[in-house]
C-alpha cells in the first residue's frame, strides 16, 4: 500500500485589482460628488480624538482629487461642512475650520499644478473671515484653470440652497422681471449655487451610512448612488477608480425601459 502525501503550500494571495485600466474612458461621468463621512469613527477606533480623523481625511480629498483629474473627470463636488454641522461641539467646529483654513493655504500649489479651479458652494458668509478670505484668494488665483472645477461644499443645506433660489425668484417676480410662466426646472436650476455645473451622474458616500443628508437634494434626482463601507480617510485612488467602474455598469433608463435604451444605442451609432 502507497501513501501519499499531499502537502498543499497555501500561497493565499490577496488580489487588488487596478480600476483605472477597467474603466472605460469614453463614457466617464463628468461631474462627481461625495459624501466625505466617517472621519470621527476612523478616529475612534483607533483610540484617537475626532480631530485626528479629519486630519487624516485631508490625504483622502487629494487622492480623489488628483484621481479625478488624472482621468478626466471635470467636475467634483465635495460636501465638507454642512448647515447642520454647525451644531457639533464647540471645539471640533473651530478645529474643523482651523483644519480648513491650514488645508486651503497649503493645497493650492497641487490645485495649481494639476490646472484645477477651486468653486465653493453654500453659506460662505457663515465661515470665519480668515477662512472666507483665504478662500477667496485661491479662488481667484486658480479661475483660469480648466482641467477639473473643484466644489467645496462649506455651510452647504441643500433645503436653504433652494429656499433661496425660491426667494430670489420670488423677488423677481414682484418686481416684474419674470412671469409665472417662466418658474420652470430650468430657471429653478439656474437660481442654485450650482447653476454652472452639470448635475453629478455618481454620488459616492463613504462609512457605510446609506443617506443624502441635505446634500444636493434638486441636482441628485438621477444621480447613480454609491456607498462604501470604507471610512473617508481610508478612501484611496482605486476606491475612487472602482465606483466610477461600478458606475458604468449600471443601466441609467431615466424612467424608460431597457429596450427603448438599446434602440437608442444602436441608432446613435
Ligand atoms: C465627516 O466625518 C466630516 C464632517 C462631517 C465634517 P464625520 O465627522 O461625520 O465622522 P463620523 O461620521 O462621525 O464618523
Ligand atoms: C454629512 O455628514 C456632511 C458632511 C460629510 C460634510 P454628517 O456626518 O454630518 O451626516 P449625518 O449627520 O450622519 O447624516
Ligand atoms: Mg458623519
Amino acid at each position: 500500500m502507497y501513501h501519499f502525501k499531499l502537502t498543499i503550500t497555501n500561497l493565499k494571495t490577496t488580489e487588488i485589482i487596478a480600476y483605472k485600466e477597467k474603466i472605460d474612458s469614453t463614457r466617464l461621468p463628468q461631474h462627481i460628488a461625495i459624501i466625505m463621512d466617517g472621519n470621527g469613527r476612523w478616529a475612534k477606533a483607533q483610540g484617537k480624538h475626532r480631530i485626528f480623523g479629519h486630519k487624516n481625511g485631508v490625504k483622502a480629498v487629494r487622492e480623489v482629487t488628483e484621481g479625478c483629474a488624472e482621468i478626466g473627470v471635470k467636475y467634483l463636488t465635495l460636501y465638507a461642512f454642512s448647515t447642520e454641522n454647525w451644531n457639533r461641539p464647540k471645539t471640533e467646529v473651530s478645529a474643523l475650520m482651523q483644519l480648513l483654513f491650514l488645508t486651503i493655504g497649503k493645497e493650492i500649489k497641487t490645485l495649481q499644478k494639476n490646472n484645477i479651479r477651486l468653486n465653493v458652494i453654500g453659506h460662505i458668509n457663515d465661515l470665519p473671515e480668515s477662512n472666507r478670505k483665504a478662500l477667496q484668494e485661491v479662488m481667484e488665483a486658480t479661475k483660469n484653470n480648466t482641467r477639473m472645477t473643484l466644489t467645496l461644499a462649506l455651510s452647504y443645506g441643500s433645503r436653504e440652497e433652494i429656499a433661496e433660489a425660491v426667494r430670489k425668484m420670488a423677488a423677481d417676480y414682484k418686481d416684474g422681471k419674470i412671469s409665472m410662466q417662466e418658474i420652470t426646472q430650468e430657471t429653478i436650476g439656474a437660481h442654485l449655487y450650482t447653476h454652472d455645473m452639470p448635475d453629478p451622474e455618481l454620488m459616492i458616500r463613504t462609512s457605510g451610512e446609506h443617506r443624502i443628508s441635505n446634500f444636493l437634494l434638486w441636482q441628485m434626482a438621477y444621480t447613480e448612488l454609491y456607498f462604501t463601507e470604507k471610512f473617508w480617510p481610508e478612501f484611496e485612488r482605486n476606491d475612487l477608480f472602482k465606483a466610477i467602474y461600478d458606475f458604468q455598469h449600471r443601466e441609467r433608463r431615466f424612467g424608460m425601459i431597457s429596450e427603448q435604451l438599446k434602440e437608442q444605442e444602436t441608432t446613435n451609432d
